[in-house]
C-alpha cells in the first residue's frame, strides 16, 4: 500500500483537503465501508477516485460534504477540522454533483441552479445573472433552457445542469460523483473537454469519481485507485500509474486499456519488422514443401511476381494434390501499410485467420511481418523509454525543489 501522498512538498502546491485515517462503519454492517483512508488533495487539482463498485467512493464524498458523519478520523479543509464546522456553511464552500445527477424534477433548470444562491440570500438579479452565466458555461442556451424542467432535457444536458448547479455559489471545492456517467461516448468526450477548459480558468479543487479508467487518465491530475473498503492501491499521476503500476490490482485495473493506448500511439513504420519464409506463386509443390521444412515456421508466405503477398500456405495445403497455383490455395492475409497504428494492426491480426499481419509498401510489395511477439516487444520498448523519460523529469523537479 502506498503511503498517503505527501503532495505539498514536491511541487509546491498547497494541500486543500486532507483525509486522516477517515473511517465509516454503517450501522449493522459487518465491515467498514471506508477503512482508515489517509489522502491529501492538492489545491486546484482534479483528483480522481476509481475503484470497484461498493468500495466506498460515494461514502467518502458524503463525509467530505458532511452528509454523513465519519465513524472516526479527521477531514481537514484548509487545515481546519471540518468535522466540527457548521454543515450549512460547509456546503456553500463545496459544490456536489451527486451520482445519478439528482436534479429536483418539480423545479425548472433555473430554479435548480439557484438552490444554493437562494439559501445564501443573494438578491434576484444576482441569482438570475449567475444562472444564465452558468447555463452558458456548460455550453447550453439560457434563453432556450432556463424555464424547462429536467425531464425536458436529454441525459447529457441534465448532467451539464447538475455540474452548473454544483458551481452556482462559486465554491472552491467540487465533489463530482460520476458526473458524466450515463451519456454516450461522443457527448461525454465533449463534456470532458469543456470541463477541462473551464477548470483551466477556474482552478477548483475537484474530487471526481468515475468507473472509467480512460476518463480518469484524461481528467485527473492525480488518480487514487481504491480497492475494497477504500484502501489505496495507488495514488499517483496518470503517467506514473500507466508506466509503473504499484501492484497486480492496479495493473489489472488499467492493464488492457493502457497497452492499447500505447499501441494507438505508435505505427508499423516505427518498429522493426519480422521476416517470414516466402515462395513465389509458381514454385512447385515439392520445392515449397522443402522450403517449409527448412524454416522454423509452420507456413510460407506466397508472393506473386511483383512480390505482392497473396496467401499463407502450410503443409496440409501443399500436400493436397491439385494443380492450382499457390496463390489460389491457402489462407487469406491480414495486410497493413507502414502508416497503420499498432492498434489497428492488432485488430487486423485478431480478425484474420492467421494471426500475423503482413506489411506492404506503396505498390503492395512485401516488406515484412508483424506478429504478437513483435507487438509485445514494441510495448516493452515503449514502457522502458517512458520510464526513462519520467525518471529524468522527476530528477529535474527534485533538483529545483
Ligand atoms: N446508508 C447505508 N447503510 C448501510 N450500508 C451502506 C449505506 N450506504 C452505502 N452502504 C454500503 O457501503 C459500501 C460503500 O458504498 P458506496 O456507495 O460508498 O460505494 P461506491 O464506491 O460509491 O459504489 P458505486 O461505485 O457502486 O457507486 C457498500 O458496501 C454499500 O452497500
Ligand atoms: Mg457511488
Amino acid at each position: 500500500m502506498s503511503a498517503p501522498a505527501d503532495v505539498g512538498s514536491r511541487d509546491g502546491s498547497r494541500v486543500k483537503i486532507h483525509l486522516d485515517k477517515l473511517a465509516k462503519r454503517y450501522p449493522g454492517q459487518h465491515k467498514p465501508a471506508v477503512d482508515e483512508l489517509s489522502l491529501s488533495i492538492p489545491e486546484g487539482e482534479i483528483v480522481i477516485f476509481v475503484g470497484p463498485s461498493g468500495c466506498g467512493k460515494t461514502t467518502v464524498m458524503k463525509m467530505i460534504n458532511r452528509l454523513i458523519e465519519p465513524t472516526s478520523g479527521q477531514i481537514l479543509i484548509d487545515d481546519e477540522d471540518i468535522t466540527r464546522a457548521d454543515p450549512d456553511q460547509l456546503r456553500r464552500r463545496i459544490g456536489y454533483v451527486i451520482q445519478q445527477i439528482g436534479l429536483f424534477p418539480h423545479m425548472t433548470i433555473a430554479e435548480n441552479i439557484a438552490t444554493v444562491p437562494k439559501l445564501l440570500g443573494w438578491d434576484r438579479e444576482r441569482i438570475a445573472a449567475r444562472v444564465d452565466e452558468l447555463i452558458g458555461i456548460v455550453g447550453m442556451d439560457p434563453a432556450l433552457h432556463r424555464k424547462r424542467y429536467p425531464k425536458e432535457l436529454s441525459g447529457g444536458q441534465r448532467q451539464r445542469i447538475g455540474v452548473a448547479r454544483a458551481m452556482s455559489a462559486d465554491p472552491d471545492i467540487m465533489l463530482m460523483d460520476e458526473p458524466f456517467g450515463a451519456i454516450d461516448p461522443i457527448t461525454r468526450d465533449r463534456l470532458q473537454n469543456e470541463f477541462l477548459r473551464i477548470q483551466a480558468e477556474v482552478k477548483k479543487t475537484i474530487v471526481f469519481v468515475t468507473h472509467d479508467i480512460d476518463e480518469a487518465i484524461k481528467m485527473g491530475d492525480r488518480i487514487a485507485i481504491l480497492r475494497e473498503h477504500s484502501r489505496i492501491a495507488q495514488y499517483d499521476t496518470p503517467e506514473r500509474i500507466l508506466v509503473d503500476p504499484a501492484d497486480e490490482f492496479v495493473a489489472d485495473f488499467i492493464g488492457h486499456g493502457a497497452s492499447l493506448k500505447r499501441l494507438s500511439l505508435s505505427r508499423v513504420r516505427d518498429i522493426e519488422l519480422g521476416s517470414w519464409p516466402t515462395v513465389t506463386d509458381d514454385t512447385d509443390r515439392a520445392e515449397a514443401i522443402a522450403a517449409l521444412h527448412a524454416s522454423d515456421k509452420g507456413s510460407l508466405l506466397v508472393l506473386d511476381r511483383q512480390r505482392r503477398p497473396r496467401t499463407w500456405v502450410d503443409s496440409d495445403h501443399l500436400r493436397r494434390s491439385d494443380a492450382r497455383p499457390l496463390s489460389e490455395i491457402g489462407l487469406p492475409l491480414a495486410v497493413v501499410e507502414p502508416r497503420a497504428t499498432l492498434s489497428d494492426t492488432l485488430n487486423e491480426m485478431l480478425t484474420a485467420r492467421y494471426s500475423t499481419a503482413v506489411v506492404v509498401g506503396e505498390s503492395g510489395e512485401y516488406q515484412g511481418v508483424v506478429d504478437i511477439d513483435t507487438i509485445n516487444e514494441a510495448i516493452r520498448g515503449m514502457r522502458s523509454a517512458e520510464r526513462g523519460r519520467l525518471r529524468r523529469g522527476f530528477d529535474v523537479v527534485d533538483e529545483v525543489g
